[in-house]
């Protein structure tokens, strides 16, 4: 009998505070009207200062856990993505876990920038078809706005902070289809975060803030994440009519727009959360599958298409039978 995983629940957790165009036009030299064309972001989310990417993590965790009718101590891993850990050492995914009650189980980040989901379901996929998982809590959690610089009208008006987080459990049919990631270390200046994040004194300031060369990422975004979409659906022998759905990372609506033009889907198939959102990083494409799985748009049973681009750079790409 064959061995797959499949997704058995969803959370999602947005913090409370929204920071809008409108906000940041006070902050930096910019207008609404510039973000909202070039970006097609209106607002993001800001996280409080008690919040961490682990406390954001455990909400959107207990809600994927609650909806799959599992229980907590039936997780025998958590993978994590971030960019933005609480600590260094140890792993974000071992303070969710301690959070969580959850003892005798591994758990480890997995550190991809804004393609840290996929390869965390990538990573957790492989443990449960090798038989070496049956639960896997895949997390994607980012506290953006204390990694951008808030007088860089470049990048703040991009990122936003979120939770999102899935339930993979074992089963007899797919599930997840098939998981494709990549990465190339030459583009490794073009978008960075020089420095962990860490105490101000540690290092000094602009070492500590996201850098980006937005002109470049967005054409090679465009280019690869074409690519990657074809080299997807010729794996799984699909044509692009058989998805019913596109969940893209959420970095700016024109890249959005141009991978779902290149699959020739209607945007009413695409699952967009950038307008009120902003670049979650690793936790926009779980926050945008949860919000689609909840608000019923996306079924049991139909193709759902995840792709991701980001810093490396890295990209990847999920087909999931939801
Ligand atoms: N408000 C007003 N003007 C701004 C601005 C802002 N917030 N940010 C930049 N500008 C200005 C620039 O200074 C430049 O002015 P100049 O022509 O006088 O030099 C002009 O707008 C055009 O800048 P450019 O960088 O060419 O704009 P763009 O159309 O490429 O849009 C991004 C900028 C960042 C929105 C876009 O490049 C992008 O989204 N890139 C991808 C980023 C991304 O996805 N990153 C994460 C990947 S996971």
């Amino acid at each position: 009998m064959s061995r797959y995983s499949r997704i058995a629940g969803t959370g999602g957790y947005l913090p409370e505070t929204v920071r809008t165009n409108y906000d940041i036009a006070k902050m930096v030299d910019t207008t609404n009207e510039w973000i909202l064309e070039r970006t097609g972001i209106f607002s993001r989310h800001i996280a409080a200062a008690h919040e961490t990417a682990s406390s954001m993590a455990e909400i959107a965790s207990l809600q994927a856990i609650a909806e799959s009718g599992r229980n907590a101590e039936d997780i025998d891993l958590i993978v994590l993505a971030t960019s933005s850990p609480d600590r260094v050492f140890p792993s974000t995914a071992c303070l969710l876990q301690q959070r969580l009650n959850i003892r005798n189980c591994a758990s480890f980040d997995v550190q991809a920038a804004c393609s840290g989901f996929i390869f965390a379901l990538s990573v957790a996929d492989q443990y449960i078809r090798a038989g070496n998982a049956k639960r896997v809590l895949v997390v994607g959690s980012e506290i953006n706005s204390r990694l951008v610089d808030w007088t860089d009208r470049t990048t703040c008006i991009l990122f936003g902070d979120g939770a999102g987080a899935v339930l993979l459990e074992v089963s007899d049919e797919p599930g997840v289809m098939s998981t494709h990631i990549s990465s190339d270390g030459r583009y490794r200046d073009l978008l960075y975060l020089p420095s962990a994040p860490r105490e101000k004194s540690c290092c000094g300031v602009g070492e500590r803030y996201i850098k980006m060369q937005g002109n470049d990422v967005f054409k090679i975004a465009v280019n690869t994440l074409g690519k990657i979409v074809d080299e997807t659906l010729a794996a799984n022998h699909l044509e692009k009519s058989d998805i019913d759905w596109l969940v893209p990372h959420q970095a700016n609506i024109r890249i959005i727009t141009a991978t779902a033009k290149k699959l020739k889907m209607p945007m009413d198939r695409v699952v967009c959360t950038i307008e009120t959102q902003g670049n979650t990083s690793s936790a926009s494409v779980p926050l945008a599958f949860n919000q689609a799985v909840r608000d019923g748009r996306i079924q049991r049973g139909q193709t759902v298409l995840m792709e991701a681009f980001g810093g490396g750079f890295a990209w990847g790409s999920a087909l999931v039978r939801y």
